[in-house]
């Protein structure tokens, strides 16, 4: 069934008539396809669900090409980013090119669809505008972190359920609920990624978060249990490129009060609600996207 949105996807790139940009497009890597696994799974393959779940890949793509502009990012999925291959100026308008064209598509799919999808991208902008300067501070607001995440990654995964919803003529309360729930906790789990893994398995260097400012949920609990001395010391290591031994201090205060563990359960009691939502309604195919996504991570 995915096949079908790769090749409306395609289409789509193809219609512009341009080989250049097919070019560029060409060597962005696929990924999960998570938002238009959860489509096809709500709403099955008609060609409207394949159409918008073409439109939300596009866009997700787009939002990408542009995140790692911002980001200053070589890599992404493990293999050289669209930036580092092309430069920043072809990222930013191959971006802008995919992003149109799916909104030019998305207008003739039907109006209730059209509002949940642009509505989350005018989140997703916000989103990442505050994930970009919420980094200029050490930020210690767990509500302002996750408004940021639900906008940043959350919101299109949300519209991406409930636009599915809409198509499929299911009630869209429960399926917004599971889309937000897996969005949160999808971009916690990033996150935690980003302390645990080692760099090889990230495709990008461990604890960048830290560095690039983003004090993410298992900083904002480390900093709530620490000691004063250790508070500052955690403050003026925030945004610097670390020592070895500067991360090492970091990986030990994480594991001397079980941070990790703390923030892991905070996404899975996202993914749990999200999964007896699920399974309530019948909806096993949903139920096993939302399991597969904590099995998948650790
Ligand atoms: C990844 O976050 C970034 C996002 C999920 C959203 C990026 C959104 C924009 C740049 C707005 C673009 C808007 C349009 C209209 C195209 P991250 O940097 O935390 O994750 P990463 O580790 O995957 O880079
Ligand atoms: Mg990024």
């Amino acid at each position: 069934m995915l096949e079908a949105v790769e090749r409306k996807i395609e289409q789509y790139v193809l219609d512009l008539n341009e080989p250049d940009i097919a070019k560029v497009v060409s060597k962005i890597p696929a990924g999960k396809r998570l938002r238009a696994k959860l489509m096809l799974e709500i709403a099955g393959n008609g060609l409207s669900v394949v159409k918008s779940a073409a439109i939300v890949e596009m866009i997700h793509a787009a939002s990408l090409l542009h995140d790692d502009v911002i980001d200053d990012a070589s890599t992404r999925r493990g293999v050289d980013s669209i930036n580092a291959i092309f430069g920043n100026k072809s990222a930013i308008m191959v971006g802008d090119v995919l992003y149109s064209k799916a909104f030019y598509e998305l207008i003739d799919i039907d109006r209730f669809v059209a509002k949940s999808i642009s509505n989350a991208v005018v989140q997703l902008s916000i989103g990442e505008r505050k994930d970009v300067y919420m980094g200029d501070s050490f930020n210690t607001d767990k509500a302002a972190y996750i408004e940021m995440i639900y906008q940043k990654t959350a919101a299109l995964i949300e519209a991406a359920s409930e636009s599915a919803a809409i198509l499929a003529g299911k009630p869209k309360d429960i399926y917004k609920t599971y889309g937000r729930n897996l969005g949160i906790a999808f971009q916690m789990i990033d996150d935690i990624l980003d302390i645990v893994s080692d760099s090889k398995t990230l495709g990008k260097p461990a604890l960048n978060d830290f560095k690039e400012g983003k004090t993410t949920l298992p900083y904002i609990y480390l900093y709530e249990v620490l000691n004063t001395e250790d508070k500052e010391k955690l403050k003026s290591l925030h945004k610097r490129a670390l020592k070895l031994n500067e991360q090492e201090w970091i990986l030990a205060k994480f594991k001397e009060y079980n941070i990790i563990e703390k923030a892991k359960q905070e996404a899975f009691e996202l993914i749990n609600e999200a999964i007896e939502i699920m399974q309530k309604a019948g909806e096993h195919g949903l139920e096993a996207i939302a399991i597969k996504m904590v099995d998948r991570s650790f």
